[in-house]
């Protein structure tokens, strides 16, 4: 028995790197995943990998960018189709830029936020 049996779990992000990890360790613990990411390749990937491996319920890709609510809506409204609730959410996605800040042109600062704080806040 899995601590997450019978839970729904939307992580975006979860195409690569830790979102990725925390997709496979929620899907081992029995959760039903749904892997939401700008990533259509990758996630489709791993969303199918999962299912190979945990059954044709284990997982399912959405896209998702976070910065867009009517994308929010979409991923939403798709794992409520799919598995009829949402139980939990991991907000992962995020991006890293490098740019000491006086160097930073305001479409990257812009961009940063609207990943990292709107796309957080639409995620909640
Ligand atoms: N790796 C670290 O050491 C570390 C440390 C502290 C915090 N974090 C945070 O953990 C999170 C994951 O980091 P990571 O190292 O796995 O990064 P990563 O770049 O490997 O993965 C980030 C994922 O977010 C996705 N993403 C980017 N923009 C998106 C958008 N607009 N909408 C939806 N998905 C989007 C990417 O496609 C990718 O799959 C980030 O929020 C990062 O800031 C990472």
């Amino acid at each position: 028995m899995g601590k997450l049996d019978g839970r729904v779990v939307l992580i975006s992000g979860a195409a690569r790197g830790q979102g990725e990890q925390e997709a496979r360790l929620f899907a081992a613990e029995g959760a039903r995943v749904v892997i939401a990411d700008v990533l259509d390749e990758q996630g489709e990937a791993l969303a199918e990998e999962l299912r190979g491996e945990l059954g044709k319920e284990a997982a399912r890709f959405v896209h998702l960018d976070v910065g867009r609510e009517e994308d929010w809506r979409a991923a939403v409204a798709a794992a409520k189709d799919a598995y009829g609730k949402v139980d939990g959410l991991v907000n992962n996605a995020g991006i890293l830029r490098f740019n000491e800040l006086v160097a930073t042109p305001l479409e990257e600062f812009e961009q940063v936020v609207r990943v990292n704080q709107v796309g957080a806040f639409l995620g909640i």
